[in-house]
């Protein structure tokens, strides 16, 4: 039998990406490997967003390579990404979940028992009814977790998930994410917050003005930072 083909690791190979005269991503280099989830954190500007989108493939590099699990090709076959602000459909919870599964090629005869299990594990099972745009900015981007796992992920991207919320809704939105890291998946997220940072990763990409300032296991990023502006950022001062 052949292994299935797997998105990981996720190669970046001296990644540089520029828009006219700006460098956004300076020549990184970096290995996304399975295990406990991957914070990506720098100040506001640092070049997260966009990292995350070479990620998914969505952005090809001005030089550099990417790989996913040895291969060149974008086509994101195992990955999913969630966006700061999400964007839902003009109809149910449950019929936002059911368009993710249409488009992951979910035959309609699963579909309705695999809504439920989704809805169920975000904790919006009792809001399947509920028109989407109509939920709370937390319920929001919790549906919208349940339409990227939907996607049977093995890479899962998350921009600042949980910038716009309040310390409530963070801690849901955090449980998921959680539950989704020990179920198997990938999880490369970006944030701003110390806190999560403490609370969820497992090691660290530090990014300063688009180029990799410091990597390696999050313990030892808090505790012993190398660089002056790692030191900073722990220390809670702002970085530019
Ligand atoms: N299309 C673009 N043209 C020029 N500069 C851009 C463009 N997109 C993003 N940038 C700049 O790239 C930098 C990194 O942006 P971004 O990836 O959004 O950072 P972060 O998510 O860490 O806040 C910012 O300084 C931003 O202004
Ligand atoms: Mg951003």
């Amino acid at each position: 039998m052949r292994a299935p083909i797997s998105d990981l690791p996720l190669v970046l190979d001296q990644v540089s990406l520029q828009a006219g005269a700006t460098t956004i991503l300076n020549r990184l280099s970096l290995t996304i490997t399975p295990g406990a989830p991957t914070l990506i954190v720098g100040p506001n500007g640092a070049g997260k967003t966009n990292l995350l989108r070479v990620c998914m493939g969505l952005a090809a590099p001005s030089s550099g390579r990417v790989t996913w699990g040895g291969r060149a090709d974008r086509a994101p076959l195992r990955r999913a990404i969630l966006f700061q602000r999400p964007v839902m459909l003009r109809r149910t919870a449950a019929a936002n979940v059911a368009y993710a599964l249409a488009q992951a090629g979910i035959p309609r005869n699963r579909r309705a028992q695999r809504i439920a299990g989704l809805l169920e594990s975000v904790g919006l099972a009792d809001l399947a009814q509920r028109p989407a745009r109509r939920l709370s900015g937390g319920e929001q981007q919790r549906l919208a977790l349940a339409r990227a796992l939907a996607r049977d992920p093995e890479i899962l991207l998350l921009d600042e998930p949980t910038a716009n919320l309040d310390p409530a809704a963070t801690r849901s939105v955090e449980e998921i994410v959680l539950a989704a890291a020990q179920s198997g998946i990938k999880i490369v997220m970006a944030s701003h917050d110390l806190g999560q940072l403490r609370r969820l990763a497992g090691d660290v990409i530090f990014l300063v003005r688009g180029a990799l300032c410091e990597q390696g296991a999050a313990a030892d990023f808090l505790d012993h930072p190398a660089t002056p502006e790692a030191a900073a950022f722990v220390r809670g001062d702002l970085v530019i």
